[in-house]
């Protein structure tokens, strides 16, 4: 399957931070910029902002432009795997989804889904292992390999400027108000929760870092530091170590849940993987 790439036109005041328009990608009437007005009940933030919008001039052109953003190498591998056929069904994921610039145009920016089988929500990554081994017959892959990134960066990357929107009623809401109290629990040495850095703090420096609202739109996320692209999930991790507590496991219900919370946070925000982020 061939990648639709585009450049954006970085316009000289967007390079400056000044204007977010320009920053657009195909997005739907309405949602043009990097920035919403929180309308969920009880939400904790005014303003959402992508994580794009506190990064350099240099990273934010980076990410504009398809031709130039490495994520994208995993966006193309991801594209190769979406047509190859694995497992003893003899089956592609193709075989089933077909055009996945149909098919997936909305399904990444809505999960995690009730999963009704397992009683449980899945995320993105989840789902991909389930419709290999329940429906290829093949075996899922381990987390943060370079197969389950790449699916994962191509199917975000199809509902791309889609705006992020996920069910937190009904068997959802466990594992909402789990994700909520994970989010507000100060831990480690530090003695900080995710709230006060990522509400208390965005916009203000932080070592050699500018503090954004910790979204997760832009994932899976090409990191310069990592030379790589990386899940949701490593990103959590990664702040757990900062305040040196001891991190969840990738995968687990706790960064399941905490997913949940996080992506609810950030409800509304088009989607933008594959971002780029220092
Ligand atoms: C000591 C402050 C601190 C704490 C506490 C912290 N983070 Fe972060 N986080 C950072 C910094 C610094 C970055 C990189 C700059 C940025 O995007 O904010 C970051 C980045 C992120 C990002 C990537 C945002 C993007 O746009 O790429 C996510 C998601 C995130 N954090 C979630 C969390 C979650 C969930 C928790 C709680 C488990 C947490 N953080 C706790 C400092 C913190
Ligand atoms: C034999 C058919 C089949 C194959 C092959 C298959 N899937 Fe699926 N997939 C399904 C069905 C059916 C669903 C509906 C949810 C369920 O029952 O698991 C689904 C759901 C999904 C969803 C969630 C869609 C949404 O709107 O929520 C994603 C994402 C997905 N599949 C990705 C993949 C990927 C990536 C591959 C290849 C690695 C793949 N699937 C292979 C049948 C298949």
């Amino acid at each position: 399957m061939m990648v639709k790439r585009t450049k954006i036109a970085v316009l000289s005041a967007a390079a400056a931070g000044l204007v977010m328009s320009g920053y657009a990608f195909a997005l739907p009437e309405g949602v043009d910029t990097v920035q919403v007005t929180a309308t969920a009940k009880d939400h904790p933030l005014d303003e959402i902002y992508s994580g794009w919008h506190f990064r350099t001039p240099e990273t934010q052109a980076l990410q504009q432009d398809d031709f130039e953003n490495p994520g994208f190498l995993w966006v193309e591998q991801g594209a190769e795997l979406w047509e190859t056929v694995d497992g003893s069904e003899q089956k592609s994921c193709a075989s089933c989804h077909e055009d996945a610039a149909d098919t997936m145009a909305t399904a990444g920016a809505q999960m995690p889904k009730w999963n009704e089988a397992l009683g449980k929500p899945v995320n993105l990554e989840q789902q991909i292992n389930l419709c290999r081994s329940e429906r290829m017959g093949a075996k899922p892959w381990k987390w943060e390999s370079s197969e389950l990134l790449s699916m994962t960066a191509f199917v975000r990357n199809q509902s791309r400027g889609t705006p992020v929107e996920v069910q937190i009623g009904g068997p959802m809401t466990p594992w909402f108000e789990k994700g909520k109290d994970l989010y507000n629990t100060r831990v480690g040495q530090l003695d900080l929760a995710c709230v006060n850095c990522h509400q208390g703090y965005y916009g203000q420096s932080i070592r050699a870092d500018r503090l954004s609202q910790g979204q997760s739109n832009g994932f899976p996320t090409y990191r310069l530091k990592w030379q790589k692209i990386g899940s949701l999930h490593r990103r959590f991790k990664g702040c757990m170590d900062q305040v040196r507590a001891e991190p969840y496991k990738v995968g687990s219900d706790e960064f399941l849940a905490l997913e949940l919370y996080v992506n609810w946070r950030g409800q509304g925000l088009p989607v933008e993987a594959p971002a780029v982020r220092q």
